[in-house]
C-alpha cells in the first residue's frame, strides 16, 4: 500500500455483499501502475442505508464510485443527473461526484462492445442474439443497439423478454426454443443469464447449426472458460471471454477519478484472472 497524501483521490466500489468484488484489485493494480495517490476502497452498505451512504460519500470528498448488485436500479434513483447510457439500461454501475453532486453512468454495455472489438469482433458486423432479459442483457441489448444492429432477445420466461423490448424500441423478441435453429441468422450470440457459472448448469445451446462466421461472447467470467465458449472454440468459432467486459466498463471511472487513462492489456488480464484460478 502506497502512503497517502492529503490530496488522495479516493473511490470504491459499493455492493451489499461486496467481498466477493473483483474491483479493488483490478483498480489497485491500475492505481500502483501509475503511481497515483489514491486509493479505491471496498464499501458494503446495507441496501437501507444506501441513499444515506451516497449523499454521505458525496459531500466528504470521495471522487466516485462502481455499484454493484444489489445497488444499480437505488443508484439510478438517488442520482442527481443521469447520462444516456444509464437511462438506456435504466441502472447506475458508475457515479462521479462532483461539488456535493451525484453524477450517474452505465459502463457495462460499453464494456462488453470494447472487450467484442478486443477479440476482434466488429459488433456492427451483423444482428445479435441475446440470451437472458436481467439487468445485463438490457445493458448489453442497448449498447448493441447504440452499434446500429439489429438486436434480439430470447429468454427462458418470455414474459421479461417482452418487458425488455418495451424498453428498447426496436428489440425483437425470440421464443427460447429458437435459441440454437435461429442461429444461422445472427452474426453475435451473447449468454447473459447466470447459466455455465460454476457451480450452474451450462446453458444448453447447440451450436451445430451456427454458421462459421458466428461470434459467441459470455458475460459469466468463473470459470474464464465456460462450457459454451469451449464448444464455440471446437467449432472453430470466435470465442469471446467474460473477464474482458469486467475489465473495460472499469475504464471510464478510473479516468474520470483519477485523471489517467487505464490500459486493458495482459498483464491486468493475468493479474486479475489469478484470484479467479486461486
Ligand atoms: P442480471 O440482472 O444479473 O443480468 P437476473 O435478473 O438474475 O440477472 O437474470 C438472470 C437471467 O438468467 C435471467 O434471464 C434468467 O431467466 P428467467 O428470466 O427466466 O429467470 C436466466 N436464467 C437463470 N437460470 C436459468 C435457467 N436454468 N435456464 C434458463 N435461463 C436461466
Amino acid at each position: 500500500m502506497p502512503i497517502l497524501s492529503g490530496r488522495a483521490r479516493i473511490a470504491g466500489v459499493t455492493g451489499w455483499p461486496v467481498a466477493h468484488s473483483r474491483s479493488p484489485r483490478l483498480h489497485g493494480f491500475w492505481l500502483e501502475r501509475h503511481r497515483i495517490d489514491g486509493a479505491y476502497v471496498p464499501l458494503p452498505i446495507r441496501p437501507e442505508a444506501f441513499e444515506d451512504a451516497i449523499r454521505g460519500l458525496a459531500v466528504s470528498g470521495f471522487a466516485g464510485l462502481n455499484v454493484t448488485i444489489p445497488h444499480k436500479l437505488a443508484a439510478f434513483a438517488v442520482c442527481d443527473t443521469v447520462d444516456e447510457s444509464a437511462r438506456r439500461a435504466g441502472a447506475v454501475n458508475t457515479i462521479v461526484f462532483r461539488d456535493g453532486k451525484v453524477a450517474g453512468s452505465n459502463t457495462d454495455g460499453w464494456g462488453f462492445v470494447a472487450n467484442l472489438r478486443a477479440h476482434g469482433v466488429e459488433p456492427a458486423a451483423g444482428p445479435a442474439l441475446v440470451l437472458g432479459a436481467g439487468g445485463a442483457a438490457r445493458a448489453i441489448a442497448a449498447a448493441l443497439q447504440d452499434c446500429g444492429v439489429p438486436v434480439s432477445v430470447a429468454n427462458r420466461t418470455v414474459e421479461r423478454a417482452t418487458a425488455l423490448a418495451r424498453t428498447l424500441p426496436g428489440l425483437s423478441v425470440l421464443p427460447w426454443e429458437q435459441r440454437a435453429s435461429a442461429l444461422a441468422g445472427f452474426a453475435l450470440v451473447v449468454n447473459t443469464t447466470s447459466l455455465g457459472m460454476a457451480g450452474q448448469a451450462p446453458l444448453d445451446l447447440d451450436l451445430d447449426g451456427a454458421p462459421a462466421s458466428l461470434a459467441v461472447a459470455d458475460i459469466v467470467y468463473a470459470p474464464l472458460e465456460t462450457p459454451l465458449l469451449a464448444a464455440a472454440r471446437n467449432r472453430g468459432l470466435t470465442a469471446v471471454e467474460g473477464l474482458g467486459m469486467l475489465l473495460h466498463q472499469a475504464v471510464p471511472g478510473f479516468r474520470a477519478w483519477f485523471g489517467v487513462e487505464p490500459a486493458v492489456d495482459d498483464e491486468l488480464r493475468r493479474f486479475v484472472a489469478a484470484d479467479l484460478t486461486a
